[in-house]
């Protein structure tokens, strides 16, 4: 299993090129099973989370590519495939939900693996099974399978009100999907408002989808016929951004992040700001400058245009060394604090109770041998050795590798003494 070494202490200085988003590219490799006609994204990040959706379409009988160095792929979604997610694939990465919405709107039926339990909490898809079934979806769970179908004599989904329960990000996805080759209006009401959600629907409507209100809480689709193939330009990653944001801000340094979108990381920008770093954004660029330490800052996680969750371990990583006491409460996941007992590992003080962690600045982190146990802590460890003293070794890095586009050869780029043991 592959590790990171990290020799902590070294200012960041350079540029860095911010990939595509994860949270868009996924959805929107599945949109391309909304048609028969070829669908092209660009800027795809090269990530573990892709390549398992890639071979989740491969599986069904999708014909994929990848084209040039820039992240072109290409999906041909021929209209009889195999509309399965078996669980082998489903279990690594709980995103494969993502299918059920735009296979039951094409194809009229849907197998996906319930997608099992995850580090940072139960995360059921509750929400998604009823939102489709209001718009008259058959879903049954059986044998740790969703079997979907359309009643006998039908053959599209129908539009439906669907109000959630709470807000969900991939079940906002799944209703866009499905609501776009659905029969009627549907009106999605507490829809999620992640940047990603519009640069999908913007998708959706250059595939012929009638869609109004993304980006807000409440979306007007109009479904239509049939939707046709179309080229689309994956948004760049906020949470990479936000990652590289908070590193230069632990470490100290001047650098500049092209592609990346401030404007979709407002929350976290405002606290840098506060923290004491120095940003500067324009077209198509963020620049972050810090010197010593920062001020600690506390935040709640919630949802955009709130402090993101997936920002969370990141910005706890910087509040470690900064002067001053913080307060975290995570308020989306109920299991999102693994990192801290890493962190504390390398000498972090944190206490934490509930969904509650109280984090007492120190001077310097000391390095030492820590485990990623998920995604975005994995980057909050790697933050940390970035700036803890000696050196740090962090396992159990294919988390990381979900997620992060070549992080430590981005990480090098800028001055960081990181390396990759195999
Ligand atoms: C997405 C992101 C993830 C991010 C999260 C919150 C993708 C691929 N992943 O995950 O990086 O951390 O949004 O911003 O985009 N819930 C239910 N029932 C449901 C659905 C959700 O109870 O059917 C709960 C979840 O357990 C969680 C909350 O709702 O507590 C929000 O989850 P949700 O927005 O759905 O997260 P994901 O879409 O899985």
């Amino acid at each position: 299993m592959d590790k990171l070494r990290i020799t902590g202490g070294r200012p960041l200085n350079g540029e860095v090129t911010i990939s595509g988003a994860k949270n868009a590219a996924l959805p929107e490799i599945c949109a391309s099973l909304l048609t028969a006609d070829p669908v092209y994204l660009n800027n795809v990040p090269r990530l573990r989370d892709v390549a398992t959706m890639r071979l989740l379409l491969d599986n069904m009988g999708v014909q994929t590519e990848t084209h040039g160095e820039r992240g072109g792929m290409s999906f041909v979604a021929p209209d009889s495939l195999n509309p399965e997610a078996p669980y082998e694939l489903v279990k690594t990465m709980r995103a494969s939900v993502l299918v059920l919405g735009p296979l039951l709107a094409r194809f009229g039926r849907a197998k996906v693996s319930l997608p099992g339990g995850c580090a940072i909490g139960s995360r059921p898809v509750d929400q998604h099974i009823k939102g489709l079934q209001a718009m008259g979806a058959e879903i049954v769970v059986e044998h740790g399978y969703m079997v979907a179908q359309l009643p006998q004599g039908r053959s599209r989904l129908k539009g439906a009100r669907i109000a959630t329960d709470m807000v969900t990000v991939t079940g906002t996805e799944n209703f866009l999907m499905a609501a776009a080759l659905a029969e009627g209006e549907t009106v999605l009401e507490n829809a999620a408002q992640e940047p990603e959600i519009p640069d999908l629907a913007e998708m959706l409507i250059a595939m012929g989808a009638k869609i109004e209100g993304h980006g807000t809480s409440r979306i007007h689709i109009q479904g239509v016929d049939r939707l046709h193939g179309c080229t689309h330009q994956v948004v760049a990653d906020r949470i990479e951004a936000g990652t590289f944001l908070c590193a230069v801000a632990a470490t100290g340094g001047d650098v500049v992040l092209r592609h990346g979108r401030a404007d979709h990381l407002d929350a976290v920008i405002d606290k840098l700001r506060d923290a004491g770093a120095e940003i500067e954004a324009g077209d198509g660029f963020i620049r972050v400058r810090a010197s010593g330490r920062l001020k600690a800052q506390s935040f709640r996680t919630t949802e955009y245009p709130g402090f993101p969750t997936d920002m969370q371990a990141q910005f706890m990583a910087l509040n470690c060394i900064a002067t001053g006491t913080s307060k975290v409460t995570e308020t989306i996941f109920e299991n999102r604090f693994m990192h801290v007992n890493e962190l504390v590992r390398l000498g972090a003080k944190i206490q934490t109770d509930g969904k509650v962690a109280v984090i007492e600045g120190i001077d310097r982190l000391q390095g030492a041998t820590v485990m990623a146990t998920d995604l975005r802590a994995s980057a909050s460890l790697v933050i940390a050795g970035l700036v803890a003293e000696g050196e740090t070794i962090v396992d159990r890095i294919y988390h990381l590798d979900r997620g992060y586009d070549q992080m430590e050869a981005k990480l090098r780029g800028i001055g960081a003494d990181i390396e990759r043991i195999k």
